[in-house]
């Protein structure tokens, strides 16, 4: 059965109308059950789903996301289950559990018409714009490290026994969103893929590491990493146009593409979209402090999340035979080299591969953005291949 045929068989019920819409929203967010004057705009920059805010004139505001059983900006060509809203919607009560401040509420979940209806968090701004602004955010990698550190140690096997471990793995299967994530980051940017956008400025670099074998057997590795290792409950897209923030809060959206795998993947993801904008303020005039500051989130976030991780282990821990000290040391080093490979991983697929960022793509300048991109090619690989030898923060700021 195909996904289009079994979510007829389901009874799928797509919006037909604003009207719609705002019956929805209107059903399930209390505040709007007393009535008032609504509207609703289409607010969605994604690629992949309808994102809708319904305001109130009277006061007050909510988002309704629905995935219909394609991709937004391709059209029923690219067909795509909407298992994965589900899966969002899961996700975020799940890390709502253990970090409520940082995920947007979830107000209701309907199945039928592949929907949420969530708390609006439009008084903050996408971190990737606040980033290429060179916005400078307290309390930015604090927040960051206490959401790596919950929701990763708490779907770990450090707290979850055997059995709900092995359900949680069941219910995040997610296998059609991980396939385009295993060939967007692990098999494109590797060779010359027609999805892969590779710009003037860069073909140079791109076709010498279509030829490198040292760099593949690490990718291969890394990728094996991802397809088998079910370690932790991980976001699975946390790149920064995921995360929304200001000087004082953050929270993070999106979680479609969560699955259970490597921890390192999330950090990884993180890392490495910091270090796409590190990419940008090297190639733009004025951006030395601000590389600074960026290299800072990177040493404050890991440190916030292995102190807090390891807080959490004792603390919280049933598996009794993982909590022995030598073996949390060694979770966290190969933590911290699954990080680098995977943010070496990001940092190629998002400059070469079918995705670009727009910490780079705004470049005006095109001989500075050439100098960004082939920046970004180099650290990625260097990640890749020096995952294991760069063991601190320290070591890793040394290299860049
Ligand atoms: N809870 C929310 N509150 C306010 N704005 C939101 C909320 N959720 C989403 N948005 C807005 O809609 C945009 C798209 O949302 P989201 O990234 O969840 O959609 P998507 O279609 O899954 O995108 P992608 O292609 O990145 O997967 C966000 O960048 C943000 O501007
Ligand atoms: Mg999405």
């Amino acid at each position: 059965m195909t996904d289009g045929s079994m979510n007829k068989a389901m009874g799928f019920q797509p919006f037909n109308n604003e009207n719609d819409i705002i019956e929805f929203a209107c059903q399930h967010y209390p505040a709007f059950a007393s009535g008032g004057f609504f509207s609703v705009e289409e607010i969605g920059d994604g690629n992949i789903n309808f994102v809708y805010r319904v305001s109130c004139e009277e006061g007050g505001s909510v988002i309704v996301k629905q995935a219909l059983p394609y991709i937004r900006v391709i059209g029923e060509g690219w067909p795509l289950t909407q298992d994965r809203i589900r899966i969002e919607a899961e996700v975020l009560q799940q890390q709502a559990i253990h970090c409520a401040d940082l995920v947007p509420e979830i107000y209701h979940f309907s199945a039928e018409r592949c929907a949420i209806v969530m708390e609006d968090i439009g008084q903050l701004t996408n971190l990737r714009d606040l980033l290429i602004a060179g916005t400078e955010l307290p309390k930015l990698s604090l927040q960051m490290g206490r959401f790596l550190a919950d929701t990763l140690y708490f779907s770990s096997d450090f707290y979850l026994k055997s059995p709900d471990k092995r359900a949680l793995v069941a219910r995040f299967a997610n296998p059609d969103l991980c396939q385009i994530t295993e060939e967007v980051f692990f098999g494109d940017p590797y060779c010359d893929h027609p999805r892969n956008n590779v710009s003037e400025g860069v073909q140079t670099a791109a076709k010498a590491l279509w030829q490198r074998r040292d760099v593949k057997a690490v990718v291969a590795e890394l990728k094996a990493t991802f397809t088998s290792h079910t370690q932790c409950l991980v976001h699975g897209d946390l790149h920064t146009g995921s995360v929304f923030a200001d000087r004082n809060q953050t929270r993070v959206i999106d979680p479609e593409f969560a699955f259970v795998g490597p921890a390192g993947f999330d950090i990884g993801l993180y890392f490495a979209n910091l270090l796409l904008n590190y990419c940008r303020h090297s190639a733009i005039e004025g951006g030395d402090h601000y590389q600074d500051w960026l290299l800072d989130q990177l040493e404050q976030t890991w440190n916030t999340f292995s102190e807090r991780f390891c807080l959490h282990v004792d603390e919280y821990s049933e598996n009794a035979e993982l909590v022995v000290p030598e073996y949390v040391d060694s979770f966290l080093a190969n933590l911290f080299a699954d990080s680098l490979g995977y943010a070496g991983t990001e940092m190629i697929r998002r400059t070469i591969g079918v995705a670009h960022v727009a910490d780079i793509e705004t470049i005006s300048d095109s001989t500075a953005k050439a100098a960004a991109e082939n920046l970004s090619l180099k650290l990625g690989e260097t990640l890749i291949l020096k995952r294991r030898e760069l063991r601190t923060i320290a070591d890793l700021r040394a290299q860049i």
